[in-house]
């Protein structure tokens, strides 16, 4: 651990604060955090922290949301607060409730990247580790998805109901950069190696991968697959989370450009700072967050 990291650790007990992190942040923050993990396991820690006087998030806009939505009476920090996930301000909630009205007979099940007040008009939310259940679990027949495409397109081949996009081209920058060529050239310098494709990532290449899964998802096949090289095709920093938890194992980055600068906009110097300022606080307001709890409570409900 070099200094700075030995005073966040000596600032988080001073401050009864916990570090949550998500998988796509540098080694040097993934080394201090309490908890480590994708978007659905980020959700399921909030949901039962306890004892703590704050939580300092280092992931994007949606999630200290869902933290904060999850935990109201604590203070949540996000270490740069301009850390947001275009993909999530793609579906505001106005253009929910326009698509509720030329859809009334569709259910309408969110990506848990949508801000707040878009969450707050779903029936109810789903990560890329929960999908296919929380489209499973209504009724309706019909669903309205979104923002991301290319997830709906991968729950709309696995399951036997109308999937409706919304809106029209919402997508991740990051996994858009992944071609088909990226996957011909590194399969050729790694024959035997896994591809692990994660779902946000065109169907073309969904279609050459041997596992579609969260990065959650990744961890857990990682730690049980008998392979011993693995092609990862999302965010690079997942692949520092692989090496460091698999020493045995061969992790290569599929594209090693695959980098989403909103996640790296968080430093060990930021997380400092929001220990000693506590900021900068996320909040939600109070009518919003309780609908969109609903939503996101009906999704914790989902079995594992
Ligand atoms: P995961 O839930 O798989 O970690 O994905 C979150 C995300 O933002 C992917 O870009
Ligand atoms: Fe958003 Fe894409 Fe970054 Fe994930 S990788 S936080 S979806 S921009």
């Amino acid at each position: 651990m070099n200094q700075l990291q030995k005073e966040i650790l000596k600032l988080k007990k001073q401050k009864n604060a916990i570090i949550l992190a998500h998988n796509y942040q540098t080694a040097e923050i993934q080394e201090v955090a309490d908890f480590l993990g994708d978007s659905l396991e980020l959700c399921l820690k909030a949901s039962q922290i306890e004892d703590v006087d704050m939580v300092v998030f280092c992931g994007v806009d949606f999630m200290a949301e869902t933290a904060y939505i999850l935990n109201p009476d604590k203070k949540i920090l996000l270490p740069d607060i301009s850390a947001e996930c275009p993909m999530a301000h793609m579906l505001p909630a106005k253009e929910v409730r326009e698509y509720k009205r030329r859809y009334p007979d569709a259910a309408v099940v969110l990506y848990v990247n949508t801000l707040a007040e878009a969450k707050a008009e779903a029936d109810i939310l789903c990560t890329s580790a929960n999908a296919v259940e929380a489209v499973e679990s209504l009724s309706e027949k019909r669903i309205l998805f979104g923002p991301d495409m290319n997830l709906a397109s991968y729950v709309a081949q696995q399951v036997d109901k109308e999937i409706i996009p919304i809106p029209e081209g919402g997508h991740c920058y990051v996994h858009k950069m992944f071609q088909p060529t990226d996957i011909m050239v590194m399969k050729e310098k790694y024959p035997g190696a896994e591809l692990l494709i994660h779902p946000e990532c065109d169907q073309e290449l969904q279609e050459m991968a041997d596992q579609i899964l969260s990065t959650g998802g990744m961890v857990h096949y990682v730690a049980s697959s008998p392979s011993d090289t693995f092609l990862i095709g999302t965010e690079m920093d997942m692949v520092t989370r692989l090496s460091r938890e698999y020493p045995d194992k061969t992790i290569v980055p599929l594209l090693s450009e695959a980098i989403c600068t909103n996640m790296k906009l968080h430093t060990l110097e930021k997380v400092k700072n929001s220990l000693i300022t506590e900021k900068y606080q996320v909040v939600v307001d109070p009518e919003v967050a309780n609908r969109a709890r609903s939503a996101v409570e009906r999704m914790l409900a989902l079995p594992p």
